[in-house]
């Protein structure tokens, strides 16, 4: 049987789930398990029609392709992304169509969710047969346990390729719409009450639905606002994993990226992301721009500062993109995830509204410094940061390190001195039968009865 990997590591060989791949290649040697290092070479794949077409043609006469890649800031490094997009610019679709897929992942398991999400509604966009994905942590290689389920896992790609197995479907395909908006000067505008706002777009189409969005968008306010387009910022090219970044924050690029993020996006008050919707994501442009950004590591560059988005396109039916672009704001910056306006209501007077409402609540939002509370998506988050950061990664990321450290982010539950002092009383306690029945009987009304009494003595 012939296997196609495609690995979208950009270090290539030195990729940790290349290694998980090699440890399913060596349990089924009968199978020719072929590696093809996508991300690496995306610049010749681009660039070279030929390169290209071979990788197509190994994937045309392949039983089944396995994705294979490390998590790169929520989803799938940027250069993977832009061999899914040149797949579909090129009309290549076909070469996947009906070939069994499965995804193999390594990650520290923050948003690995997401990824898997996008990857398995990329193969059934590409009409292909989504078998199964194993998501493994960084180190699960040296657990017992963790490697005979990546061989049940490898067994069950190869038994379904040899069966024919049926395979189910997740995702809708996604319909895009030809409505054309036409936005109205507006009537009023907004004061930026001296606070600096900031676009980034990957558009230069004033004539696009997402360049008039932003057009408008601009208009709102009474004073001239910075749009800035990531095509003109001088990026020589995607993140390399290298992380040698995870010391004191230096990217080993030598472009204009990190002063690009650290004077002109970093400066501002309230940033607007303006992208289109792309296949399951926005472009790979816009995936660029969060890897490199990765030389922040998990220190929140834009921390306290107001986010929201201008999305031309489908999202409201790629849930997975809402929860990244939501979780790109709050997991990973510990900003305020302020709101996302699209033109899917597809009625110019609303997007009208939509946008100048927009505009204002980000003014009232940074002006009153308003940090909406974190919910699940960054409170779960930070913890897996917290505790690699504190823990096994320390080393490697010792710039996170300094920022947590300094800001009293590991704050683990040993820390609450006074729950550790009260939680054993309170157990040892519950073991007398009158007490416990008598604590149980309060637990309901307990916690509303002290905020009772709360509300009344706080302003
Ligand atoms: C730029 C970058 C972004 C990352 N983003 C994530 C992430 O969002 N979630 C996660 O769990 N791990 C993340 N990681 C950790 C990698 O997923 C992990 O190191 C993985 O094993 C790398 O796989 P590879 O060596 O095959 O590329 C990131 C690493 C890098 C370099």
């Amino acid at each position: 049987m012939k296997i196609i990997v495609l690995n979208g590591s950009p270090k290539g060989e030195d990729s940790i789930t290349i290694q998980y791949v090699a440890y399913i290649q060596k349990h089924f040697p009968q199978h020719d398990f072929r590696i093809i290092h996508v991300s690496q070479q995306i610049k010749k794949i681009e660039k070279d029609q030929k390169v290209f077409q071979e990788i197509i043609d190994e994937i045309r006469t392949a039983d089944g392709v396995l994705w294979s890649f490390g998590l790169w800031v929520l989803c799938v490094p940027a250069q993977y992304m832009r061999f899914i997009e040149l797949v579909s610019e090129r009309g290549m679709e076909g070469a996947f169509e009906n070939k069994y897929a499965a995804v193999i992942t390594t990650s520290i398991h923050f948003y690995d969710h997401t990824a898997h999400n996008y990857m398995r509604a990329v193969c059934e966009d590409l009409r292909m047969k989504f078998v199964d994905a194993i998501s493994l942590d960084i180190i699960d290689m040296m657990k017992e346990g963790r490697r005979r389920e990546i061989l049940i896992f490898a067994q069950g790609f190869i038994k379904a390729i040899r069966e024919q197995a049926a395979t189910s479907k997740l995702f809708n395909p996604l319909a895009f719409s030809d409505f054309a908006y036409q936005p109205t000067e507006p009537e009023t505008r907004v004061d930026t009450k001296g606070k600096k706002i900031l676009v980034l777009t990957d558009t230069n189409d004033s004539n696009s639905n997402l360049g008039k969005m932003i057009a408008r968008f601009k208009q709102s306010y009474a004073s001239e606002i910075e749009v800035i387009n990531l095509k003109d910022v001088d990026i020589r090219g995607a993140c390399l994993g290298c992380m040698q970044c995870g010391y004191d924050y230096n990217c080993v690029y030598q472009d204009g990226f990190a002063s690009f993020y650290n004077q002109r996006v970093r400066t501002a008050d309230m940033i607007v992301f303006a992208g289109t919707v792309k296949g399951r994501y926005l472009s790979s442009m816009w995936k660029t721009f969060y890897d490199r950004a990765y030389f922040w590591n998990h220190t929140p560059s834009l921390a306290g500062k107001q986010l929201g988005y201008i999305i031309s396109g489908p999202l409201r039916q790629n849930s997975n993109l809402i929860q990244i672009l939501e979780a790109s704001s709050t997991a990973r910056q510990y900003a305020n995830h302020v709101d996302i306006i699209t033109d899917e209501c597809e009625n110019s007077a609303e997007i009208d509204a939509l946008l100048q409402s927009f505009a204002r609540r980000l003014v009232v939002c940074a002006e009153k410094g308003y940090l909406k509370p974190l919910n699940f998506l960054a409170v779960g988050g930070h913890k897996v940061f917290r505790d690699d950061i504190w823990g096994r990664l320390r080393p490697l990321w010792q710039a996170d390190y300094r920022y947590f450290k300094k800001h009293g982010l590991f704050d683990f539950p040993h820390k609450d001195y006074k729950i550790r002092m009260l939680t054993p009383i309170l157990m040892l306690l519950t073991r007398i039968p009158a007490i416990r029945k008598k604590y149980y009987a309060n637990v309901k009304s307990f916690p509303s009865g002290r905020l009772k009494k709360l509300i009344e003595h706080v302003d």
